[in-house]
């Protein structure tokens, strides 16, 4: 098997800020997402999450090291903020939608000046719209939307040039916990359906706990890096070594199982044991 595509490469990431007392917002920073990964950043304010993040994002630059994002070294690139627009999605806590702008304008800024039709562009803002759970909302301005509605209309923005990873940083930390779950649940299925590669700092647990790893930083490094519903996976796994999984796995369907229910198991017990 080929190795998947690692989309973000950090190696020995470092930014220290202030000509005094030296502040290291990352210090000595490595590590890879592979495509189609949804990360979790989570740790202690001032740990250098969203330093992490605007580095990877080329909005800002490292003291030392370097990052590769999409097979591009973002230290020799000369036209980082073209880059920028075409590789990398941000969704920041704040929304940011330009407030005279309807929903559908706000997601068709970033297609502007790169090629696109109007016609075009006005199309895939629409079916951006609808694939986060706007459609019907097009026209309405910022103010007239709800914040988890802004914070939706700021990721189908994000996506408008089809980026190879999605940065968010604290996207529900503004919302209400029911808007700030419509807004992950949207992050999931983009995640799962059209395998967006997503990187998501957040200060919630329950947050993380929907994603697939977790890089917990401090103090500017990465210190602990978890794998989420390993447990799960592991509990499966023992099913499938089961009498009933082994049945299952070999198409037969147990007296207790309907049809239906043995296809659904099958179907985890497969995916576990590829
Ligand atoms: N422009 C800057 N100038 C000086 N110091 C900075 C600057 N930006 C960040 N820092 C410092 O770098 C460290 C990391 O900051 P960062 O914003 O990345 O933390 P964070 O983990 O995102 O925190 P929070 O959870 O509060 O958002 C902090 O000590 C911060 O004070
Ligand atoms: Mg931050």
């Amino acid at each position: 098997m080929t190795d998947p595509k690692v989309v973000v490469e950090a190696i020995g990431l470092t930014k220290v800020y202030g000509d005094g007392e030296k502040v290291y917002a990352l210090n000595d920073v490595s590590f890879r997402v592979q495509a189609a990964e949804f990360v979790a950043v989570m740790g202690p304010s001032g740990s250098g999450k969203s330093t992490l993040l605007n580095m990877i994002g080329a909005l800002d630059k490292p003291s030392a090291g370097k990052v590769i994002i999409d097979g591009h070294d973002l230290g020799s690139l000369h036209d980082l903020d073209r880059f920028r627009a075409k590789t990398v999605g941000f969704v920041f806590q704040m929304h940011n939608l330009i407030p005279t702008l309807t929903a559908i304008e706000n997601v068709e800024v970033p297609m502007h000046g790169q090629g696109i039709s109007e016609r075009e562009r006005h199309q895939r803002a629409q079916e951006l719209l609808t694939m986060v759970g706007l459609q019907g909302r097009g026209h309405h301005l910022p103010s007239q939307l709800s914040g988890g509605q802004r914070q939706k209309v700021a990721i189908a923005r994000a996506l408008a040039n089809s980026p190879a990873i999605i940065l968010a940083d604290e996207p529900t930390g503004n919302l209400d916990s029911v808007s700030g779950d419509e807004v992950l649940s949207v992050f999931e299925t983009l995640h799962s359906q059209h395998g967006t590669t997503i990187m998501i700092v957040t200060h919630d647990a329950n947050v993380a706990r929907r994603t697939h790893r977790i890089l917990m930083m401090r103090d500017g490094k990465i210190v602990q890096e978890d794998i989420v519903g390993d447990t799960f996976t592991e509990d499966l796994k023992v099913l499938a070594r089961s009498e009933l999984g082994q049945a299952v796995l070999h198409g037969q369907t147990p007296d207790t199982l309907s049809p239906a229910e043995r296809d659904l198991i099958q179907q985890l017990l497969k995916r576990v044991m590829a």
